[in-house]
């Protein structure tokens, strides 16, 4: 009877047990099915190969991106003066001569320093209040009226330079003139060169003109 017993015992015991090392755990119960190892948590499983063809793709990609944001970020910034960097000031410049020594049908150039641009105070085509020039010219026309002008061409903004011989500002883009005051002479620019808010200076061949600090650009 109590050998009968023993077997039983004995029979039940092989099936419903696992062996896991020292400790036994009872085949189907939480603790074996959680100590199982699972396919994905395999730190040493299959990764994905980095063939030639996915390194050449991804190279060109990065290459692309960032020759896109090397050309467009300066362009951006200079459109969109980043807010805290740009601050509103007065920028004396000094001219090359007097400004009662200008002649009447003569502009005299001057230059922005470094990271400081001139706001435009109106204009037509691609020029605008508020806008930014680099330069510009104290100008007096056959009256021997004194106006300072932003360099800025109103078609698509490229740099104007003044010819005496003819009295002009000229563009070398694609040829608008313009008169000794700004206006329009010719083509293809519809509006005229933009005024610069100025006063004179402290000494006679200063000039003082509203401008923004551009922090990094220019
Ligand atoms: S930018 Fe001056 S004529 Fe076009």
């Amino acid at each position: 009877m109590l050998l009968a017993a023993t077997r039983r015992r004995s029979q039940v015991g092989s099936r419903a047990v696992v062996d896991f090392g020292r400790q036994r755990v009872p085949e189907g119960s939480h603790r074996a099915i959680a100590s199982e190892p699972h396919p994905s948590s395999d730190a040493a499983g299959p990764t994905r190969p980095i063939t030639r063809r996915n390194f050449i793709v991804w190279y060109l990609a990065g290459l692309l991106t960032a020759t896109v944001v090397a050309i467009v970020a300066p362009i951006l910034i200079f459109i969109y003066p980043p807010q805290g960097q740009t601050k509103k000031q007065s920028t004396t410049i000094k001219l090359d001569r007097a400004l009662i020594a200008i002649a009447a049908n003569e502009a005299v150039k001057f230059q922005a320093p470094p990271e400081t641009g001139f706001i435009m105070a109106d204009g037509g085509g691609d020029n605008a209040p508020g806008k930014v020039a680099f330069g510009g010219f104290a100008a007096k026309d056959a009256a021997g009226q004194l106006t300072v002008l932003a360099w800025t061409c109103s078609h698509l903004g490229c740099s104007v330079a003044y010819a005496a011989d003819a009295r002009q500002f000229q563009c070398p883009c694609h040829g608008s003139q313009f008169d000794v005051s700004g206006k329009v002479v010719h083509g293809p620019a519809v509006a005229a060169l933009s005024h610069l808010d100025w006063k004179q200076g402290a000494n006679s061949d200063e000039i003082i003109i509203s401008s923004y600090q551009l922090k990094g650009i220019g």
